[in-house]
């Protein structure tokens, strides 16, 4: 299966990807293109180096508005779609996706999130979690819907929040579980593995392979 990944950053949850695409334990997997939609961001320079087309398509280029979102993401569409895209993965992309992607890739839009959903959904997850004083935290693998980080769960793995943890101690400890798991999401939607409920609510790993 082809994935398109797109980022906005750091691109730490890329890099994981593509060393375990590189080890080998990807075999279902094709990363064809990394797009950003920030310029000059490290993610574009981890997919270079893993000789993965890396492509920007500039957010800044189009105002903020409802028109403006939906013309970017017309034109991210379209350079995934001139990879061959059949998969999406958000990897630190910092927007929402609009229904011209939601409609090209149902149930095909993964995304990774630093906390337990539904807890501490949005920005800044881990400093959340700290101020709201749980003592279990972790990251979500999720299917994308129109909401922010509302969609369908399909991984989650928990981290302990200990009393001397700071926002960086706690996003590290949780980052390491995210690079895990991602892998595990990307390996079973790329066999066609991953399920939905009928009604949608609910997303799981199937044990047998259906393309
Ligand atoms: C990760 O913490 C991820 O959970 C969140 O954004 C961050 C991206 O980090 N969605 P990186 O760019 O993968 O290093």
């Amino acid at each position: 299966m082809k994935f398109g990944v797109l980022v906005s950053g750091r691109g730490s949850n890329l890099g994981a990807l593509l060393r375990h695409k590189a080890n080998g334990q990807l075999p279902c997997a094709d990363f064809a293109v990394v797009v950003s939609n920030v310029a000059g961001v490290r993610a574009l320079d981890i997919a270079a180096q893993a000789g993965v087309p890396a492509e920007t398509v500039d957010s800044r280029r189009h105002p903020r508005t409802p028109e403006g979102r939906a013309a970017h993401e017309q034109e991210v569409l379209a350079r995934l779609r001139a990879h061959g895209v059949e998969a999406v993965v958000l990897a630190g992309y910092m927007r929402i996706v609009g229904a011209q992607l939601l409609g090209a890739f149902p149930h095909r839009i993964l995304n990774i999130h630093p906390a337990l959903l539904p807890s501490f959904p949005g920005l800044h997850a881990q400093r959340q979690a700290l101020e709201h004083g749980v003592k279990v935290s972790g990251c979500t693998v999720h299917l994308v819907d129109a909401g922010c980080d509302t969609g369908p769960i399909l991984l989650q793995a928990a981290v302990a929040v200990l009393p001397d943890d700071t926002e960086d101690s706690l996003s590290a400890r949780i980052l390491a579980e995210e690079h895990r798991v991602y892998a595990i999401a990307v390996d079973a939607m790329s066999r066609g593995r991953v399920r939905v409920s009928s009604d949608g609510r609910r997303a799981w790993i199937a044990d047998s392979d259906a393309r």
